[in-house]
């Protein structure tokens, strides 16, 4: 049975940048200025502001994250978070991509967010393999909500069949 913790992890597959929720996450580079897939995405959607707004961050470590305005966004907010280029495994990929999610979510609480969406992060262009890196969102984000009361719902955003069944079959397991 679920715990209290996982009622509060949605799976929703689809496109990020349509989700209204307080805040979306996006899986960023080091530089903040843009790129593909979801970062792209995410620029398209909300306009010239975000670009402007991340210009001014100055970039961003892997496994940090920093947080801008969400412009022509439903969400209110975007948090960037630049994922591990994944390797191996062996050179601090997954405390690398916990630490992603934990930043997220405390940036997040700091301002008040109640509903926060994820996308997963570095599982394309950045190659972390889906089972072990569902493993590590659902653990860290549980590991969150127990400790603390916001976010209120957490929503983790698929794109692919293949991302979703890696995601739900976690989540069965909590
Ligand atoms: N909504 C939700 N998920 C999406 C969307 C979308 N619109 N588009 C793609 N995904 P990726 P990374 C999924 O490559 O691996 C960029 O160039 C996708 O299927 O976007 O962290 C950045 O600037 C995959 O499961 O991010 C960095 O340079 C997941 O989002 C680099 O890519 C993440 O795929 C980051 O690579």
């Amino acid at each position: 049975m679920p715990g209290p913790d996982a009622a509060r992890i949605r799976v929703v597959r689809g496109d990020i940048t349509k989700l209204a929720v307080d805040a979306i996450v996006n899986a960023a580079n080091t530089s903040l200025l843009g790129g593909g897939g979801v970062d792209g995405a995410i620029h398209r959607a909300a306009g010239p502001g975000l670009l402007e707004e991340c210009r001014r961050l100055g970039g961003c470590e892997t496994g940090d994250a920093k947080l801008t305005s969400g412009y022509d966004l439903p969400a209110a907010y975007v948090i960037h978070t630049p994922g591990p280029v994944y390797h191996d495994g062996t050179r601090g990929e997954p405390a690398l991509l916990a630490s992603c999610y934990r930043r997220c979510l405390e940036i997040a609480r700091e301002h008040g967010v109640e509903t926060i969406a994820f996308p997963a992060i570095s599982t394309g262009i950045f190659g972390y393999p889906l089972d072990e890196a569902a493993d590590i969102a659902v653990t860290t984000i549980a590991a969150e909500l127990r400790a603390h009361e916001l976010p209120r719902e957490v929503v983790l955003c698929t794109f692919s069949q293949e991302a979703t069944n890696a995601i739900l079959d976690r989540l069965a397991r909590k």
